[in-house]
């Protein structure tokens, strides 16, 4: 990352003719439990990866803002009394979103010089989006020096992202991509955002992302109708299982009850999110007990009930997921995200690792005849200082 933050720096000299002030980052994230379950106000287990977008900036002392995006080669320049979403530079929503609703929560803004560089993978469902938004958040509380919790600015960053670019996601991005810590899985709870860091050793288990290159595509509407039809189930199950206000309060045992009472795409959007609830809480005790062949096991059956029950699965998905968890030393391969193409997610012994690459990607290969991108990742700190 040195290198790329002396980069950074002389990019900023360049453009604004001065030093940046500050330079922070925002990591991406790999969910490895809970599929499409924050939102219905469950358990997620996510880790923040290795993958960050950095933002450097300076104070100015006017009202203007001035960003840069490496990636895009975009300069922006704004208001903070006209903060209006840009139909053309888009990737400045983002920064415009955490604006408004940091000045909503009653944060006195100041305008700033900006640059942002990342190598998150984007449409790849590893939150490039989140990445961005908790760069700047934790860049604009750096330099003006307010007070915010983690969880607050996460949930900045969730209405940056579902009132502003106009995306209804959940909590889970965002939140781990501020609170993430190195070595560790984020067990959330998204009702209460009560979270516990579970250690993770990477060390003899690797993370590894494999990138199936297609990017996905009706993940909006798509998405919607998901979180719709999961709302229909409440309603309906909340007839014979009076207070329930969330799938999260829903146990596979009173599920198996009524089930059969729910029209068919409703009652298999249900049978996923209920039964990922519990598998995450599992998970949560693999990882303290140390046995992450468990954890393997439920990350590949949250896959199989997301592509079975939820169909958020596409063909490049299943290609990679079957690739990946036939290669050597993998314990496991599962989307990620919100699925509909983006990358899979693996755990794959550390002295099988170069095997399991190149398997994989032949594999996936010969399949689809798109040529994939496989990351090693590590779990790693979420967004802040870094200079
Ligand atoms: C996207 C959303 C998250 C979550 C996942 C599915 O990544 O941003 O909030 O809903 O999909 O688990």
């Amino acid at each position: 990352m040195t290198g790329r933050i002396a980069a950074l720096r002389d990019k900023f000299r360049e453009l604004y003719g001065t030093e940046p002030q500050t330079i922070t980052k925002g990591p991406g994230r790999v969910d490895l439990m809970g599929i499409h379950t924050d939102y219905n106000e469950g358990f997620v287990l996510p880790v923040a990866i290795s993958f960050e977008v950095l933002a450097a900036g300076r104070l100015r002392d006017d009202n203007i803002i001035r960003a840069y995006s490496e990636n895009l080669k975009s300069l922006v320049e704004f208001s903070l009394d006209d903060l209006i979403f840009d139909k053309v530079d888009t990737w400045s929503n983002y920064l415009r979103g955490m604006l408004v609703f940091l000045k909503e929560a009653g944060v006195e803004l100041r305008g700033a010089d900006i640059a942002v560089e990342g190598n998150v993978p984007v449409g790849a469902s590893l939150s490039s989006s989140a990445a961005i938004e908790m760069a700047t958040g934790t860049l604009f509380q750096a330099m003006l020096g307010f007070e915010m919790s983690g969880p607050e600015l996460a949930l900045i960053g969730q209405k940056a992202e579902n009132k502003f670019v106009g995306v209804n996601s959940g909590i889970m991005d965002q939140f781990i991509s501020r609170l993430g810590k190195k070595d560790h899985a984020l067990f959330l709870d998204c009702r209460t955002l009560d979270y516990e860091l579970l250690p993770l050793d990477t060390g003899a288990v690797k993370i590894v992302i494999c990138d199936t290159m297609k990017r996905r595509g009706l993940v909006d509407s798509e998405y919607n109708t998901r979180r719709s039809q999961c709302e229909k189930a409440v309603e309906l199950l909340s007839q014979w299982l009076p207070g329930i206000k969330a799938l999260r309060d829903v146990t596979p045992e009173d599920f198996e009850k009524y089930a059969d009472r729910l029209p068919e795409d409703v009652r298999k959007r249900a049978k996923h999110v209920i039964s990922e609830n519990a598998r995450v809480l599992a998970s949560r005790e693999a990882l303290i007990n140390g046995r992450i062949e468990d954890l393997a096991v439920y990350m590949n059956q949250g896959h199989d009930s997301a592509r079975d029950y939820y169909e958020v699965s596409c063909f490049e998905l299943e290609a990679m997921v079957e690739a990946s968890r036939n290669a050597p030393g993998s314990l496991c391969g599962r989307l990620c995200g919100a699925g509909f193409g983006g990358a899979t997610v693996s755990l794959v012994r550390e002295d099988s690792i170069d095997d399991f690459m190149k398997v994989t990607a032949e594999k996936y290969r010969e399949k689809t005849g798109i040529e994939p991108k496989i990351y090693v990742c590590t779990a790693e700190n979420g967004a802040g200082v870094i200079v």
